[in-house]
């Protein structure tokens, strides 16, 4: 089973991805947490990457794609992959499909996160994650059930994305609309696309992505 997760920053993409991950053994594949890292060890993709990030415009098409390449052939995704953030663009969506037809495989559904973009800008300045073990929380919507300590792994760090902030949303949301957002018509021409109301509670979201897949 190979699913994109698509929606706007902010969507839900990395929340459902990770329980996905938790109830399916299936292996998440994040495009942003890849470049993140990178960054963060400083290799050459993450030099080329930081200022592309923090300014919210889109990294190449082929960087991504080779980072997905690469993760594929790790040789654990057989239970199957969540593309979370990836693709993002027309030429990675027909990078994807070669990219998992080289491996014998092929996307059974694009999950679309239906949501409203004037409630996402709420979403993302209020969220945080473990610095330890990377669980994610927000200020209003989850926040840890003691104060200051990890539900997961009772870390008491937490950090903030540098891409979190009113301005460089904005830029992520409007490279969404003008690249990413067209890709959704050529995976309908495919009947892959089904969609969720991702401004329902975390719980529903998940119960109607797993109603998608089936158990
Ligand atoms: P990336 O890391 O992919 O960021 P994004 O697409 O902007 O998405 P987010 O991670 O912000 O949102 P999400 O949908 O995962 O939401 P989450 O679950 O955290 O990309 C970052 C950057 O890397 C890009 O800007 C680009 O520069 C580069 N990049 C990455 N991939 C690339 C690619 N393929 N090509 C080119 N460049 C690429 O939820 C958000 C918050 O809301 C959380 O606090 C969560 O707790 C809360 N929440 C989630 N669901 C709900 C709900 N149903 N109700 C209430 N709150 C909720
Ligand atoms: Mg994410
Ligand atoms: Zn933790």
């Amino acid at each position: 089973m190979n699913i994109i997760l698509l929606g706007p920053p902010g969507a839900g993409k990395g929340t459902q991805a990770s329980r996905l991950v938790a109830g399916r053994n299936m292996v998440q594949l994040s495009t942003g947490d890849m470049l993140r890292a990178a960054v963060k060890a400083g290799s050459p993709v993450g030099v080329k990457a930081k200022a592309v990030m923090a300014a919210g415009e889109l990294v190449s098409d082929a960087i991504v794609s080779a980072l997905i390449g690469e993760r594929l052939d790790q040789g654990d995704t057989a239970a199957g992959v969540i593309f979370d953030g990836y693709p993002r663009t027309a030429a990675q969506a027909d990078a994807l499909d070669i990219l998992l037809a080289e491996r014998g495989s092929a996307l059974d559904y694009v999950v679309e996160l239906e949501v409203d973009e004037a409630a996402l800008i709420e979403r993302i300045v209020g969220r945080f994650t473990c610095a330890h073990c990377g669980e994610g929380y927000h200020d209003v919507f989850k926040l840890p059930t003691v104060a200051g300590v990890c539900d997961v792994c009772g870390a008491t760090e937490f950090k903030r994305r540098p891409d979190d902030n009113a301005e460089t949303v904005s830029t992520r949301m409007a490279e969404y609309r003008a690249k990413t957002a067209p890709i959704l018509p050529i995976y309908e021409a495919r009947g892959l696309v089904r969609r969720v109301n991702g401004m329902a509670d975390i719980d529903e979201v998940s119960a109607a992505i797993a109603g998608i897949l089936g158990s």
